[in-house]
């Protein structure tokens, strides 16, 4: 009773860093896909390289963040992968500071208009 009152479903938020200049492709490619809702942020951060190095009028400078767009998006369990593995396809050069996709288990959601809770409340 207690389960199917919050909707019968596990999900999952996927927390996406990719490139700002990536962000139109990622969203057309899942938007084929079909999601509910998203929240985009556009964030500073580094990876493993902490930063980098740059050359402006021969004297070096050090770039500790770079902009980055995170993009969050809950879903069904059972999306989850295929939402993951396409933001993974169009966001991707190949080259250094593509960005990274994490999963994580999300508890509940609550649509505050109605009070439905769970995966109906997506
Ligand atoms: N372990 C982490 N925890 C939190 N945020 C991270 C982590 N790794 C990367 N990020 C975020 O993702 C952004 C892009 O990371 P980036 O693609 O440079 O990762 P990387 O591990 O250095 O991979 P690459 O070698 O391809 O550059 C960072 O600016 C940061 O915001
Ligand atoms: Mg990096």
């Amino acid at each position: 009773m207690a389960l199917q009152d919050k909707g019968d479903k596990t999900m999952k938020k996927i927390e996406a860093v990719i490139r700002p200049e990536k962000l139109k492709d990622v969203l057309a490619a899942i938007d084929k896909v079909g999601y509910s809702g998203i929240m985009i942020t556009e964030i500073q951060g580094h990876g493993k390289q902490k930063g980098l190095t740059q050359q402006w009028r021969g004297q070096t400078y050090r770039v500790e963040f770079l902009p980055k767009v995170k993009l969050e998006v809950v879903v069904e369990d059972s999306q989850a992968r295929k939402i993951a593995k396409t933001i993974e396809d169009s966001a991707k050069t190949g080259e250094i500071g593509d960005g990274k996709i994490f999963i994580s288990p999300t508890d509940t959601v609550i649509r505050i208009r109605t009070g439905e809770e769970g995966d109906r409340a997506l």
